[in-house]
């Protein structure tokens, strides 16, 4: 009982019960803060992650301003219903030319963070002109209005000179070539060799919202088809259990 009676006096005293939280919040911080700083790295190097094409960045961007981050994440924590749901847990490098990061906070929808390739494009299409027509009691607004917005890509260089500058690794061929490789993307007959050499062979080249000229719709699509596709999970083990 001795020790429960000088707690009393702890806790019946506000300026030593606030100092003596203090210490011990100060304590618990530099245990968890501190190690961090001693790490080499934060991010384990993951073979497969390249930076966005310029029309994935695009789309990336279209996503940001459309706010769909508001009700789709893009994190799968490494808890079992979810790895059973969506697939591998997301690693840190999967967000790493994520400027700023999609993680999300809210799942009103299903997290996006492996949502590529999972569809067709057609489905993507219909679902993002009219969510309802292909799941009835969706919520999700429709977005029928991004195919009718055309994009010329006159300012792509920039924006991936912008995200270069932020450490994200294009190369001053990347930037050079934006524009020409943003078209290249939505046009299966167009001559996108150097588009998948300059971003590799896992780049999807299709006229994603079946009509001819760029749309915001082309862009989005794009980007919904990348994600979560970059790294190959069938040969993919993570540090700790190698
Ligand atoms: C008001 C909340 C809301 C907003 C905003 C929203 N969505 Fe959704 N989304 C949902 C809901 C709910 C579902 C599940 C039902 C369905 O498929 O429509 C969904 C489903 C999806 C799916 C299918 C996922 C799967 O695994 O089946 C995709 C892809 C998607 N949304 C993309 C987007 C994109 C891109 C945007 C922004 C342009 C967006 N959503 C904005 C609520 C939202």
């Amino acid at each position: 009982m001795a020790i429960l009676d000088k707690h009393k006096f702890l806790e019946t005293n506000a300026t030593l019960l606030l100092i003596c939280s203090f210490f011990v919040v100060t304590i618990g911080g530099l245990v968890q803060i501190a190690p961090l700083f001693y790490l080499e790295n934060t991010i384990e190097e993951v073979a497969g992650m390249r930076p966005y094409t310029p029309l994935e960045l695009t789309g990336r961007d279209i996503y940001v301003r459309e706010g769909c981050y508001v009700c789709h994440s893009q994190m799968i924590r490494p808890m079992r219903d979810e790895v059973e749901r969506y697939g591998h847990y997301s690693l840190a490098a999967e967000s790493m030319y994520d400027h700023p990061f999609q993680w999300g906070s809210k799942r009103t929808g299903p997290d996006l963070a492996r949502v590529g390739k999972r569809y067709s494009d057609e489905w993507h299409l219909d679902h993002l002109r009219d969510p309802q027509a292909v799941v009835p009691e969706s919520v999700m607004p429709k977005y029928d209005f991004l195919e009718r917005t055309r994009l010329d890509g006159d300012h792509i260089g920039a924006l991936l000179a912008t995200h270069a500058m932020v450490g994200v690794p294009y190369t001053d061929d990347m930037v050079a070539q934006a524009q020409r490789d943003f078209r290249a993307q939505a046009d299966p007959d167009s001559d996108y060799d150097g588009l998948l050499e300059r971003y590799g062979e896992n780049v999807t080249i299709s006229n994603f919202d079946r009509q001819p000229g760029i749309s915001e719709m082309d862009a989005l699509i794009a980007y919904l088809q990348m994600l979560g596709t970059l790294v190959d999970f069938s040969t993919f083990t993570p540090d700790a259990s190698r």
